[in-house]
């Protein structure tokens, strides 16, 4: 295993390519396989979850090409509809299978994803709207099966207890597209990666309509063909890099991030003294406005809200701002693994129920820490870079599955960060 060592107390200057969603990509690399013939998708980020995808499928029986960096061509001619438990187990975001066999073989096996160190996540309402489709659906052995030869177009409601289902949403769409008749999704997630992967879908002839909204309608069509599609970029990615300028009191550009997607992190961000430059399209100017950041109120909602998926890296920010932060999940309640895990730099973090309070001007110093989930890494990652001193964030495998080269990008910041053999961890920290 490989850890990251961060010196902190550089200002990170310059301009980083953000690259494309991962959130996107994934359900976009299950939707080829609603048609038999071949689909390229552009702008994939080289992430570990993507290769996992990539490999689902080749195990499905998809011929799966990487043409480039960040190209893929898939060819689904012939596909099984028995997802692998082995790599199934691997990735949660296997889930989102589900819609585009059924909807394309009208029967699908998936092993019934496990827990998660961010929540429960259970599939309740993803099950409900294969069901309202027309489909049967048993739990045996931990596999999900889903016999959907009687598929047809039904009214669904997609609102849970915590708001909608993103990769939910994404099922019941891509089952609904070749299900006969109309469906309509209310309360669906309108994340613009579920717009995304509507664009990808109506490229290949869906009959899509309320793209970007909380109501979708579709009109089931009898086939879809292949397509030539590129990936929005990551706006999490995006996010993460402006709180990295934020925090090192530096000017970062972040090159292809779309501000339209960004909508209430601009908005918290302005307030909290950060200066987001939007003139240029696609190109956004982040750096502390005065020097000073003032306090942060963050509450996560599913979009246009505040992402949960920013809510570890906020609170590293907010260790930083002056007077008290506080975060509260509506996502995932119990998201917060990485609050002890920065306590251990020197932050004064208070738990309060699903709220995270933070008192703000801590002086942070490195520390060996343990990264627990993809956007806890970050959150580590981004207060090593405020730290005074060396930190050590190990089980960064969690990072590489969702941040597209983060170290280069973050050295070609200025960052002095690398990644090395987690037997180069110093055996004793010594505290004189
Ligand atoms: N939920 C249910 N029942 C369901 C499905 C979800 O109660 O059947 C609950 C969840 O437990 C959660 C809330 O609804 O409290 C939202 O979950 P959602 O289904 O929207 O999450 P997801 O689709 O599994 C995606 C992203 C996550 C991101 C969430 C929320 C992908 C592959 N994953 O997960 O991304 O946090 O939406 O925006 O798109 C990440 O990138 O780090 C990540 C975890």
């Amino acid at each position: 295993m490989e850890v990251f060592r961060i010196c902190g107390g550089t200002s990170l200057n310059g301009v980083v390519n953000i690259s494309g969603s991962k959130n996107a990509a994934l359900p976009q690399f299950a939707a080829t396989l609603l048609s038999s013939e071949q689909s390229v998708l552009r702008n994939v980020p080289n992430l570990s979850d993507v290769r996992f995808m990539a490999e689902i499928l080749s195990e499905l029986g998809a011929e799966v090409r990487q043409l480039d960096n960040s190209t893929w061509e898939i060819n689904p001619a012939n596909i099984t509809h028995n997802a692998p438990y082995e790599l199934v187990r691997k990735m949660r975001a296997s889930i989102c299978l589900l819609g585009p066999l059924v909807g394309r073989l009208k029967k699908a096996e998936i092993p019934m994803p496990g827990g998660c160190v961010i929540g429960q996540r259970p599939i309740d309402l993803h099950i409900k709207a294969l069901s309202r489709l027309g489909a049967n659906i048993e739990l045996k052995k931990g596999i999900v099966k889903v016999d959907g030869k009687n598929l047809r177009g039904n009214k669904l409601f997609l609102g849970g207890r915590h708001g909608s289902t993103v990769t939910g949403t994404s099922n019941a769409i891509m089952a609904a597209v070749l299900a006969p008749g109309l469906t309509t999704i209310d309360s669906s997630a309108c994340e613009p990666e579920i717009s995304d992967l509507c664009s990808m879908l109506i490229s290949m002839g869906a009959k899509i309509s309320g793209v970007g909204s909380h109501r979708l309608e579709i009109e089931g069509v009898n086939k879809l063909s292949g397509c030539n599609h590129r990936v929005i970029p990551d706006r999490i990615e995006a996010a993460t890099y402006a709180i990295a300028a934020a925090i090192t009191q530096g000017e970062v550009t972040l090159n292809g991030a779309k501000s339209e997607h960004l909508g209430s992190f601009i908005n918290v961000m302005q307030e909290s003294g950060v200066s987001m430059d939007l003139e240029h399209t696609d190109q956004i100017k982040v750096y502390l406005k005065n020097g000073e950041l003032n306090s942060l109120e963050i509450i996560t909602l599913p979009y246009p809200g505040f992402p949960t998926d920013l809510q570890a890296q906020s609170c590293a920010l907010a260790c930083k701002a002056n007077g008290l932060s506080i975060l509260t999940e509506r996502v995932y309640p119990s998201r917060f693994m990485h609050v002890p895990e920065l306590m251990r730099m020197g932050a004064d973090i208070a738990m309060e129920g699903a709220s995270s309070v933070v008192k703000g001007k801590s002086k942070l110093t490195g520390a060996p820490v343990m990264a627990s989930d993809l956007r806890a890494s970050a959150a580590l990652i981004l207060a090593g870079l405020a730290a005074e001193g060396e930190s050590w964030v190990q089980r960064i495998y969690h990072l590489d599955r969702g941040y597209d080269a983060f170290e280069k990008k973050l050295q070609a910041l200025g960052a002095i960060v690398e990644r090395v053999p987690e037997n180069k961890l110093p055996k004793s920290f010594s505290t004189n």
